[in-house]
Order: structure tokens, then C-alpha cells, then sequence
């Protein structure tokens, strides 16, 4: 008895005493481990006479259980402490101004996410967003594309592993889905734009896997194709920085919008490494739109009947490529450091409309 209390103290005392993770584990050895001190009394239990063991049994389980939660409550504070001086150490300064000589800079992708934030807060749009891995639901069903319709073969999608609850996700294909979530959670009149990233199954000079899209969504009382039409070409505008351009509508095809218009824009690529909007006889695609189909207003819960909506998804890293003449849609997720310096944006230049949005 006063063996098994006097040892127990003596433990404890070490426990106390250590003053890091690998002398304590030491510690932990030396009296649970399979030598340890605390298990070769354990050992001797099989060899007491039954009465013995009754005392003893106690005994020796509450000594091994008392030092098994020393060492853990241990643990744990000398966890918190490295934490607390790793957190010390590498405490950063966030108010120094930045070094001439580590200049960083805004990746075009962010630039252009910015300058198109700029142009639609100030047509009233705000921003929504969704997130990456989206249930399945949202990308497919609820716009109007249920299980097994073959509209799902237009995109190459990335699926997720089955959920234990049942749900099944993707990796967002389009910017649509936030369409979806907008609509769920807010009433009409709606009005938001949702830049971000999607993908797909596609690898070459023009496809990512991982590429951006901004989404813009509007749904109010008397909608029509030309809100659609005026939105597209204003936005062109001023994101491309020139009063004069001409825009074209294709007919087109998505299952959650119905009419349904591609876009594209007049340019002239006769020059070699140069491209001019409004001007030529070639034509640049901006990328998908139409009328919210009624189906996907009603799937969201908004009455069909009293309210209409326009969409449209355009390719965010192709106005990129265009606007910034960046030849290769793969070199802006390289983090090439001399590509970023050569296409990047000076950190502190935000951009506006009056100000000017790529400076
Ligand atoms: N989501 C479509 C795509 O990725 C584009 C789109 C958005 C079309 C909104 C219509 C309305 O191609």
C-alpha cells in the first residue's frame, strides 16, 4: 500500500517536473510502457492468491489510471504552451509598410475579380458567394438538369467521394449553383454578381481545370432580355475600357435558362499579339446567359408567375487573357514569380470607376 502511494507521488512529481513533450513521454515510458515500472506491478497481480488480488487489483488500477491522467492533462498544457510560444515567435508586424526591395504583387486574376466588383457595385449588385465542392443538388438538379439527363454530359465533372449522410457533392462546374443559394435565401428584388472559381475535366491553352467565372444574377418584377442586353454591354464597357463596342447574341442552349443567349464581342486579331475591341471581323466569346428558366425560379421557391429573372456566366480568366493580352489561360496557376512580376499589379492601386480600373 504505501509502496504503490509512494510511488504514484514520485511519478506525479515527474510529471510535474518535465518541461517538455519528449521528456514527459520519457516519463510515460519509464512507468506505462511495457517495462515500465507501473506495468511490471500489474504483472505481479496474476500471481497473487485471489484474496490478494481483490486488494491489490484496486489498488494498482486506481495508480495506473491516476498517473494515465497526469500525463494526459500534461500533455495537453505543455501542448498549449509550445502553441503559445510558437504563435510568439512568429508574430508578425502586419503595419510595417512594404519594402522596395520585397515588392509584392496583385495577381491578375484578383485584379480583374476587383475591377469587375467595381464595375457592378456600381450598377447596385452585391456580392454572393458559393462554395467550391457544392452539393450536387444545387450544380444540377435545382437548375433544372435532374439525375441522368443528358444535359449533365455538357460538363466534364469532377465528382465527390459519396457523403455518409447521403448528399452528393461536385466540384462546382459553373458559378450557377450560387444563382441557386441566392435565391434560396433572399427574396426578390435580387441583384448580385458571384465571381469564383469552377471546374472541369479540361487541360489546353484555353482550359483549366480550374478556371473563374462571374455569375450575375438579377430577378425582380417585369424583367426582360433587354435588362440582359444593357447589363452585358455596359459591363464590356467599362470593364474593357472603351466607349465603342459591338456585342452579338447567339441562341443558344442551358437547361436553366430559357430563352438562352451566348455572347460574343467584335475584335480585330489581324495583328498578331494584338487585339482591338469594336473594330475587325472576328468575334470573341464572352460566355453564357438568358432568362432564368421558370422551372429553376420555382425549384427555388419564387413565384414563376409574378417574377422573371436574367443570368449570365462569363469566363473571368479569358477578359483576363483579352484585357491583359496573356497568351496562355495555364501560366496564371504556375506561380512563376517572374510571370507575376512581368503580368502583377502594383498592391496598392484599388481599382475604381473614377479612378480608373487597371491604371
Ligand atoms: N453556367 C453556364 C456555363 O457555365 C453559363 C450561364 C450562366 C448560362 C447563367 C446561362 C445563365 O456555361
Amino acid at each position: 500500500m504505501s509502496d504503490i502511494s509512494s510511488l504514484q507521488s514520485d511519478i506525479l512529481a515527474q510529471v510535474s517536473a518535465v518541461g517538455d513533450e519528449a521528456a514527459l513521454e520519457a516519463v510515460r515510458v519509464a512507468a506505462l510502457g511495457k517495462k515500465g515500472s507501473i506495468s511490471e506491478l500489474m504483472k505481479t497481480l496474476g500471481a497473487m492468491s485471489p484474496e490478494e488480488r481483490k486488494t491489490q487489483g484496486p489498488l494498482l488500477n486506481g495508480l495506473r489510471d491516476a498517473v494515465t491522467e497526469a500525463i494526459a492533462a500534461r500533455k495537453s498544457s505543455l501542448g498549449d504552451a509550445a502553441l503559445e510560444a510558437r504563435l510568439a515567435s512568429e508574430k508578425i508586424d502586419v503595419t510595417l509598410p512594404p519594402r522596395a526591395e520585397g515588392k509584392g504583387s496583385v495577381h491578375p486574376i484578383s485584379q480583374v475579380l476587383e475591377e469587375i466588383t467595381a464595375i457592378f457595385a456600381d450598377l447596385g449588385f452585391a456580392v454572393a458567394e458559393g462554395p467550391d465542392v457544392e452539393f450536387d443538388d444545387y450544380n444540377f438538379t435545382k437548375l433544372n438538369v435532374p439525375p441522368d439527363h443528358p444535359a449533365r454530359q455538357m460538363q466534364d465533372t469532377f465528382y465527390v467521394a459519396a457523403q455518409a449522410d447521403g448528399t452528393s457533392h461536385v466540384l462546382r462546374t459553373h458559378t450557377s449553383p450560387v444563382q441557386v443559394r441566392t435565391m434560396l435565401n433572399q427574396k426578390p428584388p435580387i441583384r448580385v454578381i458571384s465571381p469564383g472559381r469552377a471546374y472541369r475535366v479540361d487541360s489546353d491553352a484555353t482550359h483549366s481545370p480550374m478556371f473563374h467565372q462571374v455569375e450575375a444574377l438579377v430577378v425582380d418584377e417585369g424583367i426582360h432580355l433587354g435588362h440582359l442586353k444593357w447589363t452585358v454591354e455596359e459591363f464590356c464597357k467599362a470593364f474593357f475600357e472603351i466607349d465603342k463596342i459591338e456585342l452579338r447574341a447567339r441562341p443558344s442552349f442551358f437547361p436553366f435558362t430559357e430563352p438562352s443567349l451566348e455572347w460574343d464581342m467584335r475584335c480585330d486579331r489581324s495583328v498578331p499579339g494584338q487585339i482591338k475591341f469594336g473594330q475587325g471581323d472576328d468575334w470573341l466569346e464572352l460566355g453564357g446567359s438568358g432568362m432564368v428558366h421558370p422551372r429553376v425560379l420555382a425549384n427555388c421557391g419564387i413565384d414563376p408567375a409574378r417574377y422573371q429573372g436574367f443570368a449570365f456566366g462569363f469566363g473571368l480568366d479569358r477578359m483576363a487573357m483579352l484585357k491583359y493580352a496573356i497568351p496562355d489561360i495555364r501560366s496564371f496557376f504556375e506561380s512563376d514569380l517572374r510571370w507575376l512580376k512581368h503580368y502583377g499589379f502594383a498592391a496598392l492601386d484599388i481599382p475604381t470607376l473614377d479612378g480608373g480600373l487597371s491604371k
